[in-house]
This record gives structure tokens, sequence and C-alpha cells, in this order.
């Protein structure tokens, strides 16, 4: 039988939610991962330390007995956050980045940044004191194709933000083009990207040809193959800029399959079973380990893992849905089968 074992791995971007959806899908994280850098975009977002505390209070209550799992925390940035916020947060153990949201680019962005050039000040602030910066890059100009909002992004604010702030650590948070791939990698070694197993997996076909699929329906959204394949080779390529984030995000079934629905992938049930679909695919298992255990850890600076985990190479059904007393949350491949399975 064919196994596979690396360090045990961590996931450098997640939502968990809270309450009953916490509950449910916490355990799937905490299974597989060692810690996980959580998202801030709750309703209403986690914006100063002592709410990040309360809520990291909260995700380990939700930890499985017997599982050993640290969520590291993460700020919400708005046009409201203060020099000595950020200042607190560098000087805080639990918390470890702050997220730019443009406003309005995606789910609860409402109280995101609405100019970004007006928050250059809170950009120097973190570059002084050294904590990174995680964004969602896409524009939110309705006239902007959503296919392009990604690319735009780069042109319009990441390389003047890079070239402002050269000391400030960024994550180019889920990458999903092949202009995104290159400007990480043509950039300083401060500047780094996570890559999420959909973008890796599927391209935009996946969402719309067949008929349309919601849980395919992410953002930014999944684009055509030579992305897809610009990513593949990103990740396997060994390049310790690129690492692992699932942005696993569960929204309830209802609110998926619908008229307008939510976007967010739920893909933390089977998150290195997926990775690791897609880097045998590319004939590239021995790159998982790096992209999955050791390139996020140097970046945030935290020490590796100690202890492994063991992905055997057998068949098996991802459920329908995942969720106990009529809350229902569908898997990314739900109803598939999946060649790989966490011991
Ligand atoms: O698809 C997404 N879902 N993209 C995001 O940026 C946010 C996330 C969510 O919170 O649901
Ligand atoms: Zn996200």
């Amino acid at each position: 039988m064919k196994t596979l074992t690396i360090t045990r791995p961590d996931d450098w971007h997640l939502h968990v939610r809270n309450g009953a959806v916490l509950q449910t899908v916490l355990p799937h994280t905490a299974r597989q991962f060692a810690r996980a850098i959580i998202m801030p975009n709750l309703k209403p977002p986690v914006t100063t330390v002592a709410q990040a505390l309360t809520y990291r209070e909260e995700i380990l209550q939700a930890v499985p007995a017997g599982l050993d799992f640290t969520p590291l925390m993460t700020l919400y940035l708005t046009g409201s956050t203060t020099a000595d916020e950020i200042k607190k947060a560098a000087e805080s153990e639990h918390i470890h980045a702050f997220k730019l949201y443009p406003a309005g680019a995606t789910t609860n962005s409402d109280s995101g940044v609405a100019d970004i050039k007006a928050i250059y000040p809170l950009l120097a602030a973190m570059e002084q004191y050294d904590i990174p910066l995680l964004i969602h890059g896409e524009v939110t100009d309705d006239a902007c194709d959503i296919f392009d909002r990604e690319r735009v992004f780069i042109d319009t604010y990441l390389t003047d933000i890079t070239n402002n702030f050269p000391g400030l650590r960024i994550v180019v948070e889920h990458v999903t083009t092949a202009e995104a791939v290159q400007f990480v990698q043509d950039t300083g070694n401060n500047i780094a990207a996570t890559i999420t197993p959909q973008h890796l997996l599927f391209n935009r076909n996946a969402i719309l040809a067949g008929g349309i699929r919601p849980h395919h329906y992410c953002l930014p959204i999944i684009k055509r193959e030579s992305h897809r394949l610009a990513l593949v080779a990103a990740a396997t390529s060994g390049n310790p800029k690129f690492f692992l984030g699932t942005d696993s995000a569960p929204h309830l079934t209802s609110l998926k399959e619908t008229a307008c629905g939510c976007a967010g992938c739920y893909s933390a049930h089977a998150a290195l079973e997926l990775y690791a679909e897609a880097f045998e695919r590319a004939d590239a298992l021995d790159k998982l380990e790096g992209f999955a255990s050791f390139y996020g850890a140097d970046f945030y600076r935290l020490p590796r893992n100690s202890g492994t985990v063991t992905l055997k190479k057998t068949t098996w059904k991802v459920p329908s849905a995942y969720g106990e007393n009529g809350l229902s949350i569908t898997p990314l491949k739900a109803n598939e089968e999946l060649g790989w399975k966490l011991q």
C-alpha cells in the first residue's frame, strides 16, 4: 500500500466562522493541521486585539479533546484601524497579521478598505512594527470584468504598495492567475502567496460547463486552464514564496444553492487529500511537504512543526454534506471519490 508521510502541515488561510458552523468545521482542520491563520471576516469583523483574543478562546473550545491545534489570529483592517492597534497586535503573541479586504470585494468585506491610498500610514506602521499584511487582491470596480479583477489589482495597487513599503511582509492571498504568480516570483523575499486546492484542481469550466455548480464558486473566481497550469507550476516548484492556504470558506448549503449564492468552497474536510491529488497529477508529491509544512512557517517566522501525518493511497467517497441538527455544509467534491486518505 502506497503511503506518504510528511511533517504535520499548517493552513495559512482559513475561515472557521463561529457558533454552530465553527463546531462543525474546526475538527476537520484540527485533525490535519497543527496551526491555521484564522480569517477575521466575521459579522461584525474582528478588528481589535481584544476581539481576536475572545474569538481565539471560542476556537480553542471547539478543538476536539486529544487534538492539538493552535489558531493564529488576524485582525481585519479598516479605514478606522489605528497605529496604536497595529502596535498592540504586533506585540501580541497570538496575533500574526492584518487582513486587507477592499470594501465590497467578497464575503463580509463591507467594513473593508474603500480607499487604499488613504491607509498608507497604517501600512507604514505595519512595516515599522513588522507585522505581515495579508491581501485579498481584487479590485471592486463594477466596470472591471470579474475574471480580470486580480490582474488589475496588481497593476493598480499591489505594485505601488510594494514599491512604497519595501520592508513590509505581504501575503498575496489565494492567487488565481499567471500574472499574480509572476508578480510574486519577481518581487522581494518579503512577498509570498497562498494557493487553494480548488485553484490547483479546477478551471472555470468546473463552475460553468454542463450546468452551474455553486460549490465551485469562490472569490477570486477560478480562472481558465492556462492560469491553473501556472498555479500548479508555482505550487510544485519548491519556491518557498508559495505555500498552502486552503481559503476553506464554509457557507450553509442553502446559501450556496440559491439564486444569488455565497462565494466560498468548503475544503477543510479533505484539504490535504485534495492538495495531494493536485501534486500527484503534476508528478510532484515530493514537493508537497515544503509547500504544506515548511514555507509558510518560515515566512511567518514560526518554528516548523514536529510530528508527522500520513496519507494512504486509497479511494474513499466524500459525504454529500457535513453538519448536525439541520445544519448542512456541502464540501468540495461532495459525493465524489478521492484517491488519498489521511490516516
Ligand atoms: O470565496 C470566498 N469566500 N472568498 C473570500 O475571499 C471570502 C470567503 C468567505 O469568507 O466566504
Ligand atoms: Zn479567504
